[in-house]
C-alpha cells in the first residue's frame, strides 16, 4: 500500500490488489485512452481530470464507471480494466474509490455532459506542472494521478507486446 497526502492534507492510501479498502467502493474514477490520447472531461467547478464520480445505488462500480464516462464525455467504453483503488481519509468522512483504465472505441456529441464541459483530448498530461496549473481540478493534482499513469502505461506496453 502506498500513502501520501492530497492537496488538501487529507491522507491517501492507495493500492493496485483487487478491492484493498472495500468490495462496494461508492466512488469511481476512469482513466480513459482515445485513438492514441488521453481523455478528459472539464468538469464545471473543478477543471480538467479524468472522469468519474458516485456510484448510484442498485449499481456496481464497473457499470457506475462506463457510465460516468458516458455522461461527462459521449465516450463509448470498449475495454474496461479494474487498475486499483484509494481511500481518502477526509476530515469530515472517508472516500473508496476504484481506478479503471478504458479504452474508448467512439466519441459520441451530446447536449448535455451533466456538470461538466465535456470531453478534452491530450497527447500528454503535463506531470510536472498539473500541480500548480488552475485549469487542473483537484483530483489530478496527488500521486493517485502519477502512480496510476504510470500502471496504465506499463499494462498498454505489455499489452502491445503480446
Ligand atoms: P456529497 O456532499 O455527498 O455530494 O459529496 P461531496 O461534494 O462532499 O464530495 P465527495 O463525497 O465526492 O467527496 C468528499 C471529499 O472527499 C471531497 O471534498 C474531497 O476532499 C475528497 N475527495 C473526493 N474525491 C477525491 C479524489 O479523487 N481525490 C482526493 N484527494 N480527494 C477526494
Amino acid at each position: 500500500m502506498i500513502v501520501f497526502h492530497d492537496m488538501y492534507h487529507n491522507e491517501v492510501n492507495l493500492s493496485f490488489t483487487p478491492d484493498p479498502f472495500s468490495t462496494h467502493p461508492k466512488h469511481v474514477w476512469v482513466i480513459c485512452r482515445y485513438e492514441d490520447q488521453w481523455l478528459l472531461t472539464n468538469h464545471s467547478e473543478r477543471g480538467l481530470e479524468f472522469p468519474g464520480g458516485k456510484v448510484e445505488i442498485g449499481e456496481t462500480p464497473d457499470v457506475a464507471a462506463v457510465r460516468e464516462v458516458m455522461e461527462e464525455t459521449g465516450a463509448k467504453v470498449s475495454e474496461l480494466e479494474y487498475i486499483g483503488q484509494y481511500k481518502v481519509i477526509g476530515k469530515g468522512k472517508t472516500i473508496i474509490k476504484n481506478i479503471y483504465f478504458a479504452e474508448i472505441e467512439t466519441l459520441l456529441k451530446k447536449k448535455d455532459y451533466f456538470e461538466t464541459k465535456g470531453p478534452v483530448l491530450l497527447k500528454e498530461i503535463p506531470l510536472d506542472t498539473v500541480k500548480s496549473d488552475r485549469r487542473y481540478s483537484f483530483i489530478m493534482k496527488d500521486d493517485v494521478l502519477t502512480q496510476a499513469l504510470d500502471y496504465v502505461k506499463k499494462y498498454l506496453k505489455t499489452k502491445k507486446a503480446l
